[in-house]
This record gives C-alpha cells, sequence and structure tokens, in this order.
C-alpha cells in the first residue's frame, strides 16, 4: 500500500468494522444496491472503458462496472484489507476477469494520469480528511472529458419510513462509530458543488434518489443485521440490558409492518452526483 493521508480511516476500516463487512458483504450489497441502477445510469459506461471504483469495498458494484466496459476494465480501490480480501475472492468467483482491486488511500493514491474514463462511487467518498485533495486527485487520473458518478447519503428525513423505524435506537446513538465518521460529509449538495468546483470539476450536478432498502427476510432478520452493525453496537453497547432489549422490541415490531413477500424494504434516499473533467 502506498502512503496513507486518513490514517484513522485506515485503522478503523482495517479493524473489527471492516471484517464484520466483509463478513456479511451480501447483506449490505442488498441494503445499498437499491441504488445501483440510477448509478449507473448516470455513469453511462461503454464498452472498453476504463473504469475506477473508489472506496468500492467488496467490489459488487467493480464488477457490474467490469461487466459492462466488456474489454475494458474496472479497478477497485479501497483502503481496507478485508473488505478488499473479499472482493477478489467474489470476483474469481463469478469470473470476471477484467477486475483489479488495489489497497490504496484515494485521496493521495499515485493513479495512473488521464488514465480512466469514468470514476464511480456507491458511498465510497466521504471519508477523506481533505475532499477538495481527494477530488483533485481522483480528477487527475480522468481523461479530459471523463466522468465522475458518485452516491452519498442523505440527512435522515423523519419523514421516511427507515427514519421512523429506526428512530428508538437512533436516539440512542450520540456519535459514529470510527469507521463512520465523515459518513456524513457530503450530504449537503451546496458542499458537494464546492468541493467539485474547488477540485476543478465541471458541469456538476447533484440529485435526490429514492428507493428500496432491503433489510432482511422478515422483521426478526432485519433486526438482527441492523443491531449487529458497527455504528449501532458501539453506541448501543455499552447501555444496560434491558435498555437495548426494550428498543429491540420497539424496531421489531415496527419493522414487521413492512413485512412483505420480497422481505422488509423501507423507502430510503441519497444524492448522486455526477461532474465531468474539462
Ligand atoms: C460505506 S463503505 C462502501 C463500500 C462499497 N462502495 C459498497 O457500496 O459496498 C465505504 C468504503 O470506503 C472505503 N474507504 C474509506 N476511506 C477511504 C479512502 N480514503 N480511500 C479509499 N477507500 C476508502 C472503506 O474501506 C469502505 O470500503
Amino acid at each position: 500500500m502506498q502512503e496513507i493521508a486518513n490514517n484513522r480511516q485506515a485503522q478503523a476500516w482495517n479493524g473489527p468494522e471492516g471484517v464484520h463487512w466483509a463478513d456479511h458483504h451480501d447483506r449490505f450489497d442488498r441494503l445499498n444496491g437499491g441504488f445501483d441502477d440510477a448509478l449507473f445510469a448516470a455513469a453511462a459506461i461503454r464498452e472498453a472503458d476504463r473504469v475506477l471504483d473508489i472506496g468500492c469495498g467488496t467490489g459488487q458494484t467493480t464488477r457490474r462496472a467490469a461487466r459492462q466496459a466488456g474489454s475494458g476494465r474496472a479497478v477497485g480501490i479501497d483502503i481496507s484489507a478485508p473488505m478488499l480480501e473479499r472482493a477478489r475472492v467474489l470476483s474469481a468467483e463469478e469470473r470476471i476477469p477484467n477486475t483489479v482491486f488495489e489497497q490504496g488511500d484515494a485521496e493521495v493514491h499515485p493513479f495512473p494520469s488521464g488514465g480512466t474514463d469514468v470514476a464511480i462511487s456507491r458511498g465510497g467518498v466521504m471519508f477523506f480528511a481533505d475532499h477538495a485533495a481527494a477530488f483533485t486527485n481522483i480528477g487527475r487520473t480522468l481523461r479530459p472529458g471523463g466522468r465522475l458518478a458518485f452516491i452519498s447519503p442523505s440527512m435522515p428525513d423523519p419523514r421516511r419510513e427507515s427514519a421512523q423505524v429506526f428512530a428508538p435506537a437512533h436516539a440512542l446513538m450520540r456519535e459514529p462509530s470510527p469507521a463512520a465518521r465523515g459518513m456524513m460529509s457530503l450530504s449537503d449538495p451546496a458542499r458537494i458543488q464546492e468541493v467539485l468546483a474547488e477540485a476543478g470539476f465541471a458541469d456538476v450536478t447533484t440529485v435526490p434518489v429514492e428507493g428500496l432498502v432491503h433489510w432482511g427476510r422478515d422483521a426478526a432478520d432485519a433486526a438482527d443485521f441492523f443491531f449487529a452493525m458497527s455504528p449501532v453496537r458501539f453506541n448501543l453497547d455499552s447501555l444496560p440490558v434491558e435498555v437495548t432489549a426494550a428498543v429491540r422490541e420497539e424496531v421489531t415490531t415496527a419493522l414487521r409492518r413492512h413485512e412483505t413477500p420480497e422481505g422488509v424494504r423501507l423507502g430510503g434516499a441519497v444524492w448522486l452526483t455526477t461532474a465531468t473533467r474539462p
């Protein structure tokens, strides 16, 4: 691995939080996959494109990009060794030879200059110490006219189903877990505009995308997944057992109202940003 600018993030994503995600990648992929079609439509990957997937994690979007690029390739970069280890195994299992996974900090990674047609990210661009520096570095690897498309979380909206269902747990969550620090740093479109303009991008647009987020097979399964998530455990594990048991019961009851034959799916929303390198 090359130089690291984000040491705390590197430590967090290489520790138990990264391992938990890698071990449950299928759950996280289902959770976040509801926005993939919008991301890929915006990225408009073409045959023979060279794609970069920033903060690729276990690589589901890298593999979809590689399939779409055909004779091109998709490079996934991530700071987390356990996530990348899983990404490589999954690519081999799915027989996708045109994926490459590299460990590095996207803020400072020495990407080949102008060697990328499209850069994408599903929630992997929020964790930088210096966003303008990171996007400048990412911009350098895009060829002139190259495209950037990424998804970042929007601020929780109390009117949304997911906010309502998990409200009893969220009320007890005081601070983000180490890996989640920075998670909401690109949740304001004005901030996204500012950062990308500073990094030299043009044609910046940020639009809301609504989708269904798959939480589990049924209410109990969804609650198991939610209460095992690192940011939730980080806040709730130190509370008295009777408090967490009561919150879990309340959340499970709320989840039950959303059980369907396709599982528990709750409406959610993210920001989708596109930009080009002039
Ligand atoms: C919320 S996860 C999303 C993972 C993946 N894109 C997905 O949708 O499943 C964020 C990812 O960003 C990675 N990450 C955090 N900071 C990074 C950095 N500075 N450079 C590269 N990757 C980073 C983490 O290791 C993690 O895999």
